[in-house]
Protein backbone atom coordinates (compact mmCIF):
# COMPACT_ATOMS: atom_id res chain seq x y z
CA UNK A 1 0.00 0.00 0.00
CA UNK A 2 1.30 3.47 -1.03
CA UNK A 3 2.23 5.90 2.33
CA UNK A 4 0.63 8.30 0.73
CA UNK A 5 -2.15 10.34 3.37
CA UNK A 6 -1.95 7.37 5.49
CA UNK A 7 -2.26 9.58 9.02
CA UNK A 8 -0.67 8.74 12.27
CA UNK A 9 -3.50 7.05 13.88
CA UNK A 10 -4.15 5.06 10.82
CA UNK A 11 -0.76 3.75 10.63
CA UNK A 12 -0.40 3.20 14.44
CA UNK A 13 -3.98 0.51 13.87
CA UNK A 14 -2.36 -1.11 11.19
CA UNK A 15 0.97 -1.86 13.27
CA UNK A 16 -1.20 -2.61 16.54
CA UNK A 17 -1.10 -6.50 15.80
CA UNK A 18 2.94 -6.21 16.02
CA UNK A 19 2.43 -5.20 19.97
CA UNK A 20 -0.16 -7.85 21.19
CA UNK A 21 0.83 -7.09 24.91
CA UNK A 22 0.62 -3.18 24.63
CA UNK A 23 -3.14 -3.94 24.45
CA UNK A 24 -4.31 -0.62 22.29
CA UNK A 25 -1.75 1.33 24.59
CA UNK A 26 0.62 2.05 21.94
CA UNK A 27 -2.36 3.74 19.53
CA UNK A 28 -3.35 5.70 23.22
CA UNK A 29 0.36 7.00 23.76
CA UNK A 30 1.14 7.77 19.92
CA UNK A 31 -2.19 9.97 19.95
CA UNK A 32 -1.22 11.82 22.71
CA UNK A 33 1.80 11.93 21.31
CA UNK A 34 0.34 13.49 18.21
CA UNK A 35 -1.25 16.22 20.30
CA UNK A 36 1.18 17.31 22.11
CA UNK A 37 3.15 17.92 18.72
CA UNK A 38 0.77 19.97 17.31
CA UNK A 39 -0.23 22.27 20.41
CA UNK A 40 3.34 22.66 20.67
CA UNK A 41 3.88 23.27 16.87
CA UNK A 42 1.48 25.89 17.28
CA UNK A 43 3.04 27.47 20.64
CA UNK A 44 6.47 27.17 19.01
CA UNK A 45 5.46 29.05 16.12
CA UNK A 46 3.46 32.02 17.82
CA UNK A 47 5.92 32.67 21.16
CA UNK A 48 7.53 35.52 19.15
CA UNK A 49 4.10 37.22 19.06
CA UNK A 50 2.67 36.09 22.85
CA UNK A 51 5.60 37.18 24.93
CA UNK A 52 6.90 33.54 25.38
CA UNK A 53 10.48 34.22 24.14
CA UNK A 54 13.61 34.31 26.58
CA UNK A 55 14.52 33.79 29.85
CA UNK A 56 12.83 33.06 32.90
CA UNK A 57 15.92 33.59 35.17
CA UNK A 58 15.82 30.21 36.34
CA UNK A 59 17.91 27.44 36.34
CA UNK A 60 16.78 23.48 35.45
CA UNK A 61 17.76 20.71 37.44
CA UNK A 62 21.11 19.90 35.70
CA UNK A 63 22.19 23.94 35.83
CA UNK A 64 21.41 25.16 32.11
CA UNK A 65 19.59 28.84 32.04
CA UNK A 66 15.08 27.87 31.69
CA UNK A 67 13.68 29.48 28.78
CA UNK A 68 10.02 30.37 28.63
CA UNK A 69 9.08 27.77 26.25
CA UNK A 70 11.37 25.32 27.86
CA UNK A 71 8.42 25.77 31.30
CA UNK A 72 5.45 26.45 29.13
CA UNK A 73 6.53 23.26 26.90
CA UNK A 74 7.26 21.30 30.20
CA UNK A 75 3.88 22.02 31.60
CA UNK A 76 1.68 20.91 28.55
CA UNK A 77 3.77 17.63 28.14
CA UNK A 78 2.98 16.38 32.18
CA UNK A 79 -0.73 17.83 31.89
CA UNK A 80 -1.35 15.49 28.52
CA UNK A 81 0.35 12.79 29.93
CA UNK A 82 -0.84 12.70 33.24
CA UNK A 83 -4.43 13.15 31.87
CA UNK A 84 -3.92 9.87 29.49
CA UNK A 85 -3.84 7.39 32.06
CA UNK A 86 -1.02 5.30 30.55
CA UNK A 87 1.85 6.68 32.46
CA UNK A 88 2.60 6.33 36.24
CA UNK A 89 5.81 8.81 36.55
CA UNK A 90 7.17 11.48 34.25
CA UNK A 91 11.17 12.16 34.31
CA UNK A 92 11.57 15.47 32.59
CA UNK A 93 14.79 17.95 31.87
CA UNK A 94 12.49 20.55 33.55
CA UNK A 95 11.87 18.87 36.70
CA UNK A 96 14.08 18.54 39.65
CA UNK A 97 12.20 14.99 40.56
CA UNK A 98 10.76 12.42 39.36
CA UNK A 99 6.97 12.80 38.89
CA UNK A 100 4.57 10.76 40.01
CA UNK A 101 1.38 10.75 38.43
CA UNK A 102 -1.13 11.60 41.18
CA UNK A 103 -4.24 8.36 40.42
CA UNK A 104 -2.16 6.75 38.29
CA UNK A 105 -0.84 3.71 40.51
CA UNK A 106 -1.81 1.17 37.88
CA UNK A 107 -0.23 2.62 34.70
CA UNK A 108 2.05 0.39 33.08
CA UNK A 109 4.55 3.03 31.52
CA UNK A 110 7.02 5.47 32.52
CA UNK A 111 7.86 8.53 30.45
CA UNK A 112 11.21 10.06 30.02
CA UNK A 113 10.95 13.58 28.15
CA UNK A 114 12.93 16.75 26.64
CA UNK A 115 9.84 18.59 26.45
CA UNK A 116 12.37 21.41 24.38
CA UNK A 117 15.59 20.35 23.12
CA UNK A 118 18.03 22.78 21.79
CA UNK A 119 16.25 25.63 23.48
CA UNK A 120 19.22 27.95 22.91
CA UNK A 121 17.58 28.27 19.28
CA UNK A 122 14.23 29.56 20.64
CA UNK A 123 14.92 33.05 20.14
CA UNK A 124 16.15 32.88 17.07
CA UNK A 125 13.29 31.27 15.05
CA UNK A 126 15.63 28.16 14.93
CA UNK A 127 15.08 24.42 14.88
CA UNK A 128 14.04 22.78 18.12
CA UNK A 129 12.70 19.39 19.28
CA UNK A 130 10.93 17.37 21.95
CA UNK A 131 12.58 13.92 22.75
CA UNK A 132 10.94 11.13 24.64
CA UNK A 133 11.42 7.49 25.79
CA UNK A 134 8.79 5.42 27.27
CA UNK A 135 9.27 1.90 29.75
CA UNK A 136 6.98 -0.56 30.98
CA UNK A 137 6.98 -0.34 34.37
CA UNK A 138 8.70 -2.94 36.79
CA UNK A 139 5.97 -2.78 39.27
CA UNK A 140 8.65 -2.08 41.94
CA UNK A 141 9.76 1.58 43.32
CA UNK A 142 9.36 4.46 40.83
CA UNK A 143 12.66 4.82 40.83
CA UNK A 144 13.81 1.57 39.74
CA UNK A 145 10.54 2.17 36.99
CA UNK A 146 13.00 4.79 35.66
CA UNK A 147 16.50 4.31 36.17
CA UNK A 148 17.19 1.69 33.17
CA UNK A 149 18.92 0.85 30.24
CA UNK A 150 17.40 2.11 27.40
CA UNK A 151 17.86 -1.19 25.63
CA UNK A 152 14.90 -1.84 27.59
CA UNK A 153 12.58 1.03 25.88
CA UNK A 154 9.18 -0.01 24.38
CA UNK A 155 8.61 3.33 22.28
CA UNK A 156 10.97 6.09 22.00
CA UNK A 157 11.64 9.06 19.00
CA UNK A 158 11.43 12.64 18.76
CA UNK A 159 9.37 15.78 17.28
CA UNK A 160 10.99 17.93 15.14
CA UNK A 161 9.86 21.94 14.79
CA UNK A 162 11.98 23.28 12.22
CA UNK A 163 10.36 24.02 8.53
CA UNK A 164 7.96 21.36 8.89
CA UNK A 165 6.74 19.51 12.47
CA UNK A 166 7.67 16.04 11.86
CA UNK A 167 7.56 12.93 14.44
CA UNK A 168 9.74 10.19 14.28
CA UNK A 169 8.86 7.14 16.30
CA UNK A 170 10.18 3.49 16.93
CA UNK A 171 8.35 0.68 18.78
CA UNK A 172 11.15 -1.63 17.93
CA UNK A 173 9.82 -2.24 14.48
CA UNK A 174 11.93 -0.02 11.89
CA UNK A 175 11.91 3.97 12.30
CA UNK A 176 9.26 6.03 10.98
CA UNK A 177 8.45 9.72 10.01
CA UNK A 178 5.30 11.98 10.03
CA UNK A 179 4.96 15.19 8.61
CA UNK A 180 2.85 17.99 10.19
CA UNK A 181 0.01 18.70 7.84
CA UNK A 182 -1.13 22.56 9.18
CA UNK A 183 -4.08 23.05 7.09
CA UNK A 184 -5.54 19.25 7.73
CA UNK A 185 -4.31 19.52 11.45
CA UNK A 186 -2.48 15.67 10.60
CA UNK A 187 0.24 14.19 11.01
CA UNK A 188 0.95 11.86 7.73
CA UNK A 189 3.43 9.64 6.87
CA UNK A 190 6.16 11.20 4.97
CA UNK A 191 9.27 8.83 5.44
CA UNK A 192 8.10 5.07 6.08
CA UNK A 193 11.36 2.56 7.90
CA UNK A 194 14.10 5.14 7.36
CA UNK A 195 17.41 3.77 6.56
CA UNK A 196 20.78 5.81 7.77
CA UNK A 197 23.35 5.62 5.65
CA UNK A 198 26.17 3.43 6.47
CA UNK A 199 28.38 6.19 6.00
CA UNK A 200 28.18 9.89 5.66
CA UNK A 201 29.77 13.52 4.79
CA UNK A 202 28.73 15.25 7.47
CA UNK A 203 30.18 15.74 11.26
CA UNK A 204 28.08 18.01 13.79
CA UNK A 205 29.86 19.07 16.83
CA UNK A 206 30.54 21.93 18.94
CA UNK A 207 33.97 22.71 17.40
CA UNK A 208 34.85 25.68 20.42
CA UNK A 209 35.70 22.98 22.87
CA UNK A 210 38.31 21.23 20.43
CA UNK A 211 41.11 22.17 22.79
CA UNK A 212 39.76 20.70 25.57
CA UNK A 213 38.63 17.04 24.14
CA UNK A 214 40.84 13.98 24.45
CA UNK A 215 43.64 14.23 21.85
CA UNK A 216 42.07 10.68 20.24
CA UNK A 217 38.95 13.23 19.40
CA UNK A 218 40.83 16.26 18.02
CA UNK A 219 42.70 13.31 16.33
CA UNK A 220 39.59 12.04 14.50
CA UNK A 221 38.65 15.91 13.92
CA UNK A 222 42.27 16.17 12.54
CA UNK A 223 41.78 13.39 10.31
CA UNK A 224 37.30 14.33 9.12
CA UNK A 225 38.84 17.88 7.99
CA UNK A 226 42.43 16.05 5.88
CA UNK A 227 41.77 16.71 2.28
CA UNK A 228 41.59 13.49 0.76
CA UNK A 229 39.26 12.91 -2.40
CA UNK A 230 39.29 8.79 -2.66
CA UNK A 231 38.39 8.38 1.06
CA UNK A 232 35.56 11.66 0.58
CA UNK A 233 37.13 13.96 2.66
CA UNK A 234 37.30 16.44 4.05
CA UNK A 235 33.77 16.16 5.85
CA UNK A 236 30.92 19.20 5.91
CA UNK A 237 30.66 20.77 9.33
CA UNK A 238 26.91 20.85 9.87
CA UNK A 239 25.98 22.34 13.79
CA UNK A 240 22.58 23.86 14.49
CA UNK A 241 22.81 23.97 18.58
CA UNK A 242 19.93 21.75 18.94
CA UNK A 243 20.52 17.66 19.32
CA UNK A 244 17.12 16.28 17.62
CA UNK A 245 17.94 18.52 14.18
CA UNK A 246 21.88 17.79 14.10
CA UNK A 247 20.77 13.81 14.24
CA UNK A 248 17.91 13.99 12.14
CA UNK A 249 20.22 15.13 9.38
CA UNK A 250 22.62 12.28 10.57
CA UNK A 251 19.69 10.22 10.20
CA UNK A 252 18.43 10.90 6.63
CA UNK A 253 21.64 11.76 5.33
CA UNK A 254 24.20 9.89 7.52
CA UNK A 255 27.73 11.20 9.23
CA UNK A 256 27.32 11.71 12.82
CA UNK A 257 26.96 14.08 15.92
CA UNK A 258 29.11 13.52 19.12
CA UNK A 259 29.11 15.73 22.06
CA UNK A 260 32.13 14.74 24.26
CA UNK A 261 33.46 15.57 27.58
CA UNK A 262 34.77 19.33 27.88
CA UNK A 263 36.14 21.52 30.92
CA UNK A 264 32.44 22.25 31.96
CA UNK A 265 30.63 19.13 31.36
CA UNK A 266 33.46 16.41 32.59
CA UNK A 267 31.01 13.89 32.13
CA UNK A 268 29.46 15.03 28.69
CA UNK A 269 26.04 17.14 28.54
CA UNK A 270 24.16 15.55 27.00
CA UNK A 271 21.29 13.34 29.08
CA UNK A 272 20.75 9.25 29.22
CA UNK A 273 17.15 9.39 29.94
CA UNK A 274 15.73 12.09 27.62
CA UNK A 275 18.46 12.29 24.65
CA UNK A 276 20.98 10.17 24.14
CA UNK A 277 18.74 6.56 24.85
CA UNK A 278 15.77 7.78 22.89
CA UNK A 279 17.68 8.96 19.97
CA UNK A 280 20.05 5.74 20.05
CA UNK A 281 17.02 3.83 19.47
CA UNK A 282 15.77 5.45 16.57
CA UNK A 283 19.53 5.42 15.20
CA UNK A 284 19.48 1.07 15.88
CA UNK A 285 15.92 0.82 14.21
CA UNK A 286 17.50 2.71 11.22
CA UNK A 287 20.50 0.88 11.01
CA UNK A 288 22.71 3.79 12.87
CA UNK A 289 24.47 3.29 15.92
CA UNK A 290 24.81 5.24 18.99
CA UNK A 291 27.99 5.43 21.35
CA UNK A 292 29.67 6.66 24.27
CA UNK A 293 32.59 6.37 22.21
CA UNK A 294 33.70 3.02 24.36
CA UNK A 295 30.09 1.73 25.21
CA UNK A 296 26.84 1.32 23.43
CA UNK A 297 24.69 3.75 24.79
CA UNK A 298 21.45 1.50 24.82
CA UNK A 299 23.34 -0.53 27.48
CA UNK A 300 23.86 2.17 29.78
CA UNK A 301 22.56 1.71 33.25
CA UNK A 302 21.05 4.90 34.12
CA UNK A 303 22.25 5.87 38.08
CA UNK A 304 20.41 9.02 38.34
CA UNK A 305 17.58 10.76 36.38
CA UNK A 306 19.43 13.44 35.20
CA UNK A 307 22.59 11.44 33.92
CA UNK A 308 24.75 12.74 31.74
CA UNK A 309 27.33 11.27 29.33
CA UNK A 310 29.52 11.66 26.43
CA UNK A 311 27.49 10.73 22.68
CA UNK A 312 28.61 9.90 19.47
CA UNK A 313 25.36 9.18 16.94
CA UNK A 314 25.06 8.81 13.79
CA UNK A 315 26.26 6.06 10.75
CA UNK A 316 27.71 3.11 12.04
CA UNK A 317 30.95 3.84 9.87
CA UNK A 318 31.64 7.31 11.42
CA UNK A 319 30.99 6.11 15.03
CA UNK A 320 32.92 3.14 14.65
CA UNK A 321 35.68 5.87 13.30
CA UNK A 322 35.44 7.93 16.61
CA UNK A 323 35.57 4.82 18.82
CA UNK A 324 38.96 3.24 16.97
CA UNK A 325 40.38 7.18 17.25
CA UNK A 326 39.18 7.22 21.01
CA UNK A 327 40.94 4.13 21.89
CA UNK A 328 44.02 5.25 20.39
O1 LIG B 1 21.26 20.38 26.12
C1 LIG B 1 21.10 19.79 24.90
C2 LIG B 1 21.59 20.67 23.76
O2 LIG B 1 20.86 21.86 23.66
C3 LIG B 1 21.55 19.89 22.44
O3 LIG B 1 20.30 19.97 21.83
C4 LIG B 1 22.62 20.53 21.62
O4 LIG B 1 23.18 19.68 20.66
C5 LIG B 1 23.63 20.92 22.67
O5 LIG B 1 22.96 21.00 23.92
C6 LIG B 1 24.22 22.26 22.35
O6 LIG B 1 25.20 22.52 23.27
P1 LIG B 1 26.30 23.68 22.99
O7 LIG B 1 25.54 24.96 23.02
O8 LIG B 1 27.23 23.53 24.16
O9 LIG B 1 26.94 23.40 21.69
Amino acid sequence: MSAAGVTLNRHILAEERRYPDMAGELSDFLSQLGYVAKILSREIGRAALVGRLGLIGERNPTGDPQKKLDVYANEICVDAFARSGLVAAIVSEELEEIKQIPGAGEARYALCIDPVDGSSNTDINGAIGTIFGLYRRKNGDIAGDVLRRGSEQVLAGYVMYSTSTMLVYTAGHGAHAFTLDRDLGEFLLSHENIRCPEQGHYYSANLGHYQEWNPGIRACVDYLTEQDPPTRRPYSLRYSGALVADFHRCLLEGGFYFYPPDNDHKNGKLRLLYEASPLAMVAREAGGRASTGREDILGVQAGSIHQRLPLVIGSPHEVGLYEKFLAG
